[in-house]
């Protein structure tokens, strides 16, 4: 027995060792990067990458609504060729004519919203369609982008309920709604289900892309369709974080958060607070108690004194960070800079901390890309109880965005160019782009399909990093949860909201 547990031990130490060994010897994946090329040649190679993917996507799966260029096939789940639609913005700022030109034929020959038979994420429709199409009449002034989109928003507007709550999944050819329900019991008649189940985020990522479409159609029935479910819960909680989950009677779960089920509820207060002219004291009250107690209840450090958010279930804080709260830090500067914040240079040197570990999540991987999700709890380059895979997120690149349009420091550039790099050696193929199924191997496998936020927000944001001039003003415009400029509109009037 004795002899059996020293031999355990010692093999639990040789192993332990022997991975903290692994782990110190790990090599800068970034080492033989080079750095950023002049601001136009960064420019010019990003464009080049987007027209890779372009043409994979034209010659695959054109009108799909993503291209698995691993298949060379194309793949439909909201039948609105998404890739097309949320690209349109993005293909009008790199400046991409003769492609916005193709796309635009296609939105008015062959953009239907009816031709699938089956439940669709009304949160996805709404942020990559509906954001998509409106950002391309605001850009561009072309009519048919506003005509869709009014198509589109007479079939959304029908599927709110009577509180304002829209549907989770929609058939948008038949009109018949869907709202997540989990089993809480069993009865002797057999399951009893929860009141319908909403995510924080899909509740509060309507109202950029409602007010727009209310405000161009002079129509305030959107607007209250996009605002009211918001209004309805900062009157019932108490402001700072809200619950990730709420249900249709107004309970709530015990999970807080800004990655996926909580994040773009902020990100949208934000946001609608400038997009509507920063005369709403309802949302920037609201945004300035969230950000200050999320800062409070969520940010953390590591072991190694990286500072992260967390997140909270039941009580209980968990130290991990999703790849998705990395859009955060960006929202923070924005935020900071223009809402009545008394501490904004306190909450810069947090955005900029929080930037830093978002880049380490690439540079401490072997690839050089990011995990899904790290667990702090024993330090970022330590690949143990993750989601090790990398989904071509923005996240990152977003934040910094949002910093380097404020410091111009170059840092940034640096940081966003290592990131593009290893996207390129990595992710990139002979047809186009693909995930990555773990980037704690060098090199790793290339999986799944090409998703459409790559074209709208991964690469938008990693061009605009590199331009000199301001492509998109942030006196001027404000950007979607999707990556979808929307001008800021002054003279916006408020719905009555219940
Ligand atoms: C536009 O579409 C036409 C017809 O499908 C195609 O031949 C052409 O290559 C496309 N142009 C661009 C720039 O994608
Ligand atoms: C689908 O919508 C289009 C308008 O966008 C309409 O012309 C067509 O008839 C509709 N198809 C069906 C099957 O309802």
């Amino acid at each position: 027995m004795r002899l059996s547990l020293y031999i355990g031990l010692v093999a639990v130490f040789w192993a332990l060792s022997i991975l903290i060994l692994q782990a110190g010897k790990k090599q800068n994946p970034f080492a033989d990067f080079s750095s950023p090329p002049s601001a136009p040649e960064a420019q010019e190679q990003i464009k080049q990458a987007f027209l890779h993917a372009w043409k994979g996507y034209s010659k695959y799966a054109w009108g799909k609504d993503e291209l698995c260029s691993l298949t060379k096939s194309g793949n439909n789940w909201m039948y609105m060729g998404s890739t097309i639609v949320d690209s349109l913005s993005s293909l009008w700022l790199l400046g991409l004519q003769n492609e916005f030109q193709n796309a635009t034929e296609w939105v008015e020959k062959y953009l239907t919203f009816n031709s699938s038979n089956t439940f669709t994420s009304f949160f996805e429709v709404n942020i990559r369609i509906l954001g998509g199409l409106i950002s391309a009449y605001e850009l561009s002034g072309q009519k048919v982008f506003l005509d869709k989109a009014e198509e589109l928003g007479k079939i959304m507007a029908k599927a709110f309920d009577s509180k304002g709550f829209p549907p989770s999944y929609y058939n948008f050819a038949t009109g018949e709604g869907n709202t997540r329900k989990e089993i809480r019991t069993y009865s002797i008649y057999g399951p009893v289900y929860s009141p319908g189940y909403y995510s924080l985020a899909e509740l509060g990522t309507l109202s950029l892309e409602f007010s727009a479409l209310g405000h161009h159609l002079n129509q305030d029935h959107y607007k209250y369709l996009g605002s009211q479910a918001i209004h309805l819960i900062l009157n019932s909680f108490e402001s700072g974080i809200f619950p990730n989950g709420i249900y249709n009677d107004l309970s709530h779960t015990n999970t807080y958060s800004v990655a996926g089920e909580g994040d773009s509820f902020y990100e949208y207060l934000v946001k609608e607070y400038l997009h509507t002219g920063s005369k709403n004291s309802e949302l920037e009250k609201a945004a300035i108690d969230s950000i200050n107690d999320i800062i409070e209840k969520l940010l953390q450090q590591d072991v190694a004194g990286y500072y992260y958010l967390g997140l909270i279930k039941d009580g209980e804080f968990i130290s991990q960070m999703d790849h998705l709260a990395c859009f955060f830090p960006g929202t923070i500067v924005l935020a900071a800079e223009r809402l009545g914040f008394s501490n904004k240079e306190r909450l810069i040197t947090i955005a900029k901390e929080l930037a830093f570990t978002c880049y380490n999540m690439y540079e401490q991987s072997d690839s050089g890309l990011a995990s899904e999700i790290v667990n702090l709890h024993y330090g970022i380059k330590y690949p143990w109880f993750v989601d090790n895979h990398y989904a071509l997120r923005p996240e990152t690149l977003e934040s910094l965005w949002y910093l380097y349009d404020l410091t111009k420091d170059n840092i940034y550039r640096e940081w966003a160019w290592n990131i593009f790099q290893a996207i390129e050696k990595h992710a990139k193929n002979d047809v186009a782009y693909a995930e990555i199924e773990n980037v704690n191997r060098n090199p790793p496998n290339q999986r799944g399909c090409l998703p459409s936020y790559f074209f709208s927000e991964t690469l938008k944001y990693l061009y605009m990093i590199f331009s000199d001039e301001e492509i998109i003003d942030l006196n001027t415009w404000v950007l979607t949860t999707e990556g979808h400029p929307l001008k800021i509109k002054t003279d916006y009037t408020n719905p009555n909201l219940k």
